[in-house]
């Protein structure tokens, strides 16, 4: 049984004092750092950006798991490379050419993946899903924190778990929005390897405690 990996979505941080909650997630049992890009373009809503990403690097100490909710991501990818980002992903609605992208995002030396919307169908990647080191289903519409779950997230992740399989690939299958100990176990059955948590971490009386407890949460 492999363990899944929980990457807290910074998103829901007290923004006051980022440093504090990099320090909790440094601490805790999670394996990356989630960080939340949007551009008020791609999605309707702005996050932040290159200073704030250039500040979480210099305290964080697990690898940086960057999602990029931005039209046109080919623009960045030097410089989320150059920021020190272990693993890129942009979406497949925004790419029009997107082997060139995943290929530019792995020769800048990054993990390459790729995130679909709620609406987008998992067998649009069979032809690509060689070249990718993670797939991430979005379990909401991305653009805010704390919204509810969409359950056929369930039916997704177990095609695209079995699509990895026939085509002996190597992608990660990670899950985002609305994550929570009432849905992990599920998610990890049907074939999650990486769950990001944005609210039920942060909002939680014991965040570091959270963590734990996802990251346990029994796959029967
Ligand atoms: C949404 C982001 C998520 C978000 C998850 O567009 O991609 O990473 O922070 O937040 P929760 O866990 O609160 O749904
Ligand atoms: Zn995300």
């Amino acid at each position: 049984m492999n363990t899944v990996k929980i990457a807290p979505s910074l998103l829901a941080a007290d923004f006051g004092n980022l440093q504090k909650d990099i320090e909790m997630v440094n601490q805790s049992e999670a394996a990356w750092h989630h960080l939340d890009i949007m551009d008020g373009l791609f999605v309707p809503n702005i996050s932040y950006g290159m200073p704030v990403v250039k500040a979480i690097a210099k305290f964080a100490k697990k690898p940086l798991d960057a999602h990029l909710m931005i039209v046109d991501p080919d623009r960045y990818i030097q410089t989320f490379a150059d920021l020190g980002v272990y693993l890129l992903t942009v979406h497949y609605e925004a790419c029009t050419h997107l082997h060139r992208t995943i290929q530019a995002i792995k020769s800048s030396g990054m993990k390459a993946g790729v995130a679909l919307n709620p609406h987008t169908n998992v067998e649009l990647l069979k032809n690509i899903i060689g070249d990718l080191d993670l797939v991430l289903i979005m379990s909401v519409n991305p653009g805010f924190g704390g919204q509810s779950f969409i359950p056929n997230t369930y039916d997704k992740i177990r095609t695209l778990k079995q699509m990895i399989k026939e085509h002996k690939a190597a992608a990660l299958i990670e899950v985002d929005g609305g994550v929570s100990m009432e849905n992990a176990a599920k998610l990890i059955n049907a074939g999650a390897d990486v769950l990001v948590a944005g609210s039920s971490v942060f909002k939680s009386k014991n965040p570091s405690g959270t963590i734990t407890e996802l990251s346990r949460a029994t796959n029967t």
